[in-house]
């Protein structure tokens, strides 16, 4: 990965993640903006990836729009901690009018911002699509693929954390019920908030992809069916150490999730 701060977005977007980064008040601050600083890079990456498989190809005006709106889609996210605490914001809308402000002739960036961090749903606006697509499955599709490649770093932030009632070995109900419906799993349903429901809530995002290249590579380079093998190699046994609890866990993941799931 290489960064050119010759383009004025990048140089902007940097700036404000590493103002961030060298004013740190806690470890978590500093890792949050860090890595959410590389996650945008490589939602970028992702997105040109995604770019040069579609076809008939995109016009040029259209790819620009959605490698820019890639790149500013999560700015707001350094500013979600405050003192060293997490503040319960909406990055998305922080994100839109950092945008509005400093780049105002940048629409439909904005409003892929505004909206990409929510459920896909017709109250989508149409004006920015298919931006708005492309950047949500874009940046679920480097969430994935980087947290498989580099799970053992990301295990080390989990161990790292000071929550520990987060490593309990229990699945939301609401996963199951998603999974069995082929539908996103709904926010506001999640009632147990752990480690293992939480990446089996990335690994539901299976039926949050939009694009038909979306969906096409991520079947092709089984970006979902790796994922899973990580939680059920690496996640489970951090929940528990009880071995008959491990191999329960991994079976209901199994059975809900079937490799053939992520390849029809
Ligand atoms: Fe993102």
């Amino acid at each position: 990965m290489k960064i050119n701060l010759d383009n004025k977005m990048v140089r902007f977007l940097v700036q404000e993640y590493v103002n961030q980064i060298c004013n740190y008040s806690t470890d978590n601050d500093l890792n949050y903006n860090t890595y959410k600083l590389i996650h945008t890079f490589q939602v970028v990456e992702m997105a040109q990836i995604l770019i040069d498989k579609t076809r008939p190809a995109l016009s040029e005006k259209m790819k620009k729009h959605i490698l820019d709106a890639a790149l500013l889609h999560d700015l707001g996210r350094c500013h979600e901690f405050k003192n060293g605490k997490r503040l319960k914001v909406d990055h998305g809308k922080i994100g839109a009018k950092l945008i509005k402000k400093n780049f105002p002739q940048m629409k439909t960036e904005a409003l892929a911002t505004l909206f990409h961090n929510k459920l896909p749903s017709r109250k989508d606006p149409q004006s920015c699509q298919p931006v708005l697509d492309y950047v949500r499955d874009a940046d679920m599709l480097a969430n994935l693929k980087y947290q498989s490649d580099d799970a053992n770093m990301w295990l080390v932030r989990i161990l790292d954390s000071e929550d520990k009632s987060f490593l309990t070995p229990v699945i939301d109900k609401e996963i199951f019920n998603a999974v069995k419906e082929n539908r996103p799993v709904k926010c506001n349903k999640i009632k147990t908030r752990n480690l293992l429901t939480m990446w089996l809530w990335e690994l539901c995002w299976f039926f949050n992809l939009r694009t038909t290249v979306g969906i096409n590579y991520a079947k092709k380079e089984k970006i979902f069916i790796k994922f899973k093998k990580v939680i059920m190699k690496k996640i489970v046994p951090l929940t528990t150490l009880k071995p008959r609890k491990q191999k329960e866990l991994t079976q209901q993941i199994q059975t809900a999730f079937p490799d053939s799931l992520f390849l029809k």
